[in-house]
C-alpha cells in the first residue's frame, strides 16, 4: 500500500477518535460519578438528564456539579442531597455536553 494511503487512513482514524472522544468521555464520567443517582431519562434519586437538559443552561449544570449545596438552593430544593464532586475541567466539560445531549427535541 502506498505511504500516502496509509497516512490518509491513520489520519481518518485519529480524526474520528477525536470527534467521538467527548461523547465517550461524557458517558464515562456519567457512569463513574453520576449513575447511582441520575439516569438519562428515568427518575432515580436525582432528576433525569432529559429533564435537567430541558430547563438548565450549561453554566447552571456546571455550577450545580461544582457547588451543589449553594446551587440547589437557587434551584428551589429545600434540602441538598447531591454531594460535591471533584471533577477535572475536561470531565466537567464532557459531562455537561453529555447531559445537554438529552435535551428533548423541539424544546
Ligand atoms: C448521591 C447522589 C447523587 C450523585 C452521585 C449525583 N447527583 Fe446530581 N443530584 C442529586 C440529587 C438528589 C439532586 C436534587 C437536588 C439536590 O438534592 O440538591 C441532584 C441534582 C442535580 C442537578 C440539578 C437538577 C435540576 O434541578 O435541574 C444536576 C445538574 C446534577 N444533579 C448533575 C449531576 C452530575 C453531572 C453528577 C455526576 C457528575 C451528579 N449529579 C451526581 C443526587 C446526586
Amino acid at each position: 500500500m502506498p505511504l500516502s494511503i496509509k497516512v490518509f487512513i491513520i489520519s481518518a482514524l485519529l480524526l474520528s477518535a477525536l470527534l467521538h472522544g467527548d461523547e465517550t468521555k461524557g458517558k464515562k464520567v456519567f457512569e463513574t460519578y453520576c449513575w447511582g443517582c441520575h439516569h438519562q431519562t428515568a427518575v432515580a434519586f436525582g432528576p433525569p438528564f432529559a429533564q435537567i437538559a430541558s430547563r438548565r443552561s450549561a453554566d447552571e449544570i456546571r455550577a450545580m456539579i461544582t457547588d451543589p449545596e449553594a446551587v440547589s438552593k437557587t434551584f428551589g430544593y429545600k434540602r441538598n442531597a447531591m454531594p460535591k464532586l471533584q471533577l477535572k475541567e475536561s470531565e466537567l466539560q464532557a459531562i455537561t455536553e453529555y447531559i445537554l445531549s438529552y435535551k428533548p427535541k423541539g424544546d
